[in-house]
């Protein structure tokens, strides 16, 4: 795999929680790009893709530049899409293929990022690129369907699941047990489910190496190395945060019944993105204590 940054970016749903990330990545690496959350491109929109998308070729083409857009666009709101399912189909498959055809169109490469859901989340081990999927939501539904309209749409397209996100940006786990932690003396958390916390910035790293790079199209797992449960990955926030993790106690996950079923067990083999020669994400734990060490007021509840 020979290896640079690409020279010229486009970002979809930049306004994310990775989204952000790969926004600040690419202006610590000095590239010309260009970043859209929905207010300025709805990714839903096929006219208004298809213009921006060509726009962005034709500048880089005149620039001499390769292009790369990567997707971090996504209706994310687990519970609600089961009762919202045209809304999370049209912004996870409809969009994707939106953006794949406006690139087949232009020549521009496409990186779209999906997610462990896509799996049934019944696995005892970590799973490979090409083990059979099987989602049980609807959102892990709609997300295979963008994968596939994505793959069919553009030769070349690389489609990286990564899971269980986290960040200074938007709402996530660490910021709810930073909440907690501050407002509750115990906290309940399930133990009954396993998978790869991962660091936005550390994943938003990764996609640019993989912009940078030639390895060629299909599907790739990036999540922080290592695997653990919410209730561990809770304890461990709690100890950054000077907190007793002892007031983090175990339960399961029928004490927390959700619209949406969680996959049991949706840890992601990176086995395949090492084999690329790309560089495999840090431990979860290293991530998270370097995160809030340098972050803290970003996850510190207020
Ligand atoms: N969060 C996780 O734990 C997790 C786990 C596995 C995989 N993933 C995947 O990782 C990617 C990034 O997720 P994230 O955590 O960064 O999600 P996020 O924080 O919810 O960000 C998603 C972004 O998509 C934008 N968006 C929604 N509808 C749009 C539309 N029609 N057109 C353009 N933009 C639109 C949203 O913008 P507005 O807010 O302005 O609507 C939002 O900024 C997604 O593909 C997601 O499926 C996430």
């Amino acid at each position: 795999m020979t290896s640079s940054i690409p020279s010229r970016l486009l970002v979809t749903g930049a306004r994310g929680q990775l989204g952000t990330e790969v926004v600040a990545a690419a202006t610590a690496a000095g590239l010309t790009y260009a970043a859209h959350g929905s207010r300025e491109l709805d990714i839903t929109d096929v006219d208004a893709v298809t213009a921006t998308v060509a726009d962005f070729g034709r500048a880089a083409d005149e620039a001499g530049q390769s292009a790369v857009l990567i997707n971090a666009a996504a209706y994310t709101a687990v519970d609600a899409a089961e009762s919202d399912r045209d809304a999370a189909y049209a912004v996870n498959a409809t969009g994707p293929q939106n953006l794949a055809r406006a690139c087949a169109a232009c020549g521009v490469r496409l990186i779209h990022v999906s997610t462990d859901y896509v799996f049934p989340g019944d696995g005892r081990r970590p799973y490979e690129i090409d083990d059979p999927t099987g989602p049980r939501s609807v959102y892990g539904a709609s997300k295979l369907a963008g994968e596939q309209a994505v793959l069919a749409s553009l030769a070349g397209a690389q489609v990286v699941r990564t899971a269980w996100v986290w960040g200074t940006t938007g709402a996530n786990f660490v910021k709810t047990m930073a909440a907690l932690a501050a407002s509750r003396p115990t906290v309940d958390v399930v133990d009954d489910q396993r998978g790869s916390p991962t660091y936005a910035a550390d994943l938003a790293a990764g996609l640019l190496e993989l912009a940078g790079s030639d390895v060629p199209g299909g599907v790739l797992h990036a999540t922080n190395a290592g695997e653990t449960t919410w209730y561990e990955f809770a304890r461990a926030i709690f100890a950054e945060l000077g907190e007793d993790p002892g007031r983090v106690h175990p339960t399961t996950s029928d004490k927390f019944l959700r619209p949406a079923p969680r996959p049991a067990y949706s840890v992601l083999s990176g086995a395949a993105w090492a084999a690329a020669g790309l560089n495999p994400l840090r431990p979860w734990r290293v991530a998270l204590a370097d995160a809030m060490a340098r972050s803290a007021d970003a996850f510190r509840a207020r």
